[in-house]
């Protein structure tokens, strides 16, 4: 899940680390907005450690990215622990005059609040109606605990224990749906960029076989096709995933998944589908046996023998290619529309770089955007992060993100595609 955490300005800000923590070792992806009086108490540096990731407190840093919008719009959840008596009234009021209360406006998805603060003030009839207001529009609010506070004082106003909130925050997010004023708003973003459009994603290495048992694979995870297809549902696409490895089920439970082995099972539901976005993300064998033996090839035929067999490998139809000359040889300008990713796995050699293979890639594939992933000494490959760079068959421009979670990169890519789509 894409979770934003806001943190407000309290002495309780420490917790908040360690609910950070819960959520990036749980496998989320956390993007953390202090607000700068949260910053007072705990520095930036914990939180761009602790969440692997720049955090901003105002608009008018990094304005290119619009995050005011684009944080609220692809969070699955957003979490603000702890919420002080100024946030809550600033989100009961609909204000929006830093990052998190922007993205508290832009957010459809659940939200969760733990507020707090000293007794008086949660007590007092104005946080009171805040929060009433906060529950009518859906949010969750987390009690805040009774026991000792900053200073000899007790009483209720306490922050609970990081694992209440995220126990909290996981229900929420479960939940699915937050009303928002007086309707229901879906967590699917109807209104994101590519609302309306079909993605076919692929993902995962092909199985050749050679046997009914044995088949020649590859080192892929499929997480960055996993990924891809998350972002891409994030931003309101009708999603298919065709895919070799099995998804996670937060994955699975957003896009239709199809399973197959195969090159050339892929390559048939790739070709029949004609999505408006193709992204080839799996790594597709360049070649399989050319027979495939019909019942388990045996060790040995008797006593004394002890041949091996010898495998002959023909060549698998290169998918992407073939995708792009489908596009390519229909004259309707629906079809031209079409805008195709191809992936390449690069390392430098005496010829050139990584983008120096990638930009003759580009050319040779025909595809609109070319992501290379530099590759060597088992980075790329079932990792989490990576670096990527995004080049365009248009533009001499080069996209480079990373050292990053796949889900950052997998998020850079549909962008760049869906911005293709708007400037078409
Ligand atoms: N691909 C494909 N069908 C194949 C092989 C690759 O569709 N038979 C796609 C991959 O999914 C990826 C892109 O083509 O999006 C690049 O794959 P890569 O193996 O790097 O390309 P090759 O043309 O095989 O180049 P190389 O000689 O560098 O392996």
């Amino acid at each position: 899940m894409r979770i934003v955490l806001g943190v407000t300005g309290g002495i309780a800000g420490y917790k908040a680390a360690l609910l950070l923590r819960l959520f990036t070792e749980s496998g989320h992806d956390v993007t953390v907005v202090p607000t700068s009086a949260a910053l007072e108490f705990v520095g930036a540096p914990t939180w761009e450690a602790l969440s692997g990731k720049p955090v901003q407190t105002g608009v008018f840093e990094n304005v290119h990215a619009v995050p005011h919008v684009k944080l609220g719009q692809s969070a699955d959840l957003v979490v603000v622990a702890p919420a002080t008596a100024d946030l809550l009234a600033k989100a009961a009021c609909g204000m929006a005059n830093d990052l998190l209360t922007n993205t508290l406006l832009t957010a459809r998805c659940p939200v969760v609040m733990a507020p707090a603060m000293h007794t008086e003030m949660w007590l007092h009839p104005a946080t009171q109606a805040n929060v009433a207001t906060l529950r009518e529009r859906g949010v969750t609010i987390v009690e805040p605990a009774s026991g000792r506070l900053t200073g000899a004082d007790t009483g209720p106003g306490r922050l609970p224990d990081p694992d209440v909130i995220y126990e909290a925050a996981l229900a929420a997010a479960a939940s699915g749906t937050r009303r928002d004023g007086a309707e229901k708003v879906p967590v699917a973003r109807e209104q994101g960029p590519l609302a309306g459009r079909t993605v076919l994603v692929t993902a995962g290495g092909t199985r050749e076989a050679i046997d009914p048992v044995r088949y020649l694979g590859n080192r892929s995870s499929g997480k960055m096709g996993f990924a891809i297809a998350a972002a891409a549902a994030d931003l309101g696409a009708k999603v298919t995933l065709v895919t070799t490895a099995t998804p996670p089920a937060d994955v699975a439970s957003r896009v239709d998944v199809v399973m197959v082995e195969s090159a050339r099972a892929m390559r048939e539901k790739v070709l029949e589908a004609e999505p408006d976005l193709l992204v080839m993300a799996a790594a597709v064998a360049d070649f399989r046996p050319g027979e495939v033996a019909t019942s388990k090839i045996k060790k040995t035929h008797g006593p004394g023998d002890d041949s091996a067999p010898v495998i002959t490998l023909v060549r698998n139809p290169d998918i992407l290619a073939e995708a792009v000359a489908q596009r390519d040889a229909k004259a309707d300008s629906e079809a031209r529309r079409r805008v195709i990713v191809g992936f390449a796995a690069e390392t430098g050699d005496a010829d050139g770089d990584v983008l120096f293979h990638a930009r003759a890639k580009l050319a040779r594939k025909g595809c609109d955007v070319l992501v290379a992933n530099e590759v060597g000494d088992g980075v790329t490959f079932g990792q989490d992060e990576s670096t990527a760079h995004l080049l365009r068959a248009d533009s001499d421009e080069v996209v480079t993100v990373g050292p990053a979670p796949k889900s950052h990169i997998a998020a850079a890519v549909v962008d760049l595609a869906a911005s293709i789509f708007t400037t078409q």
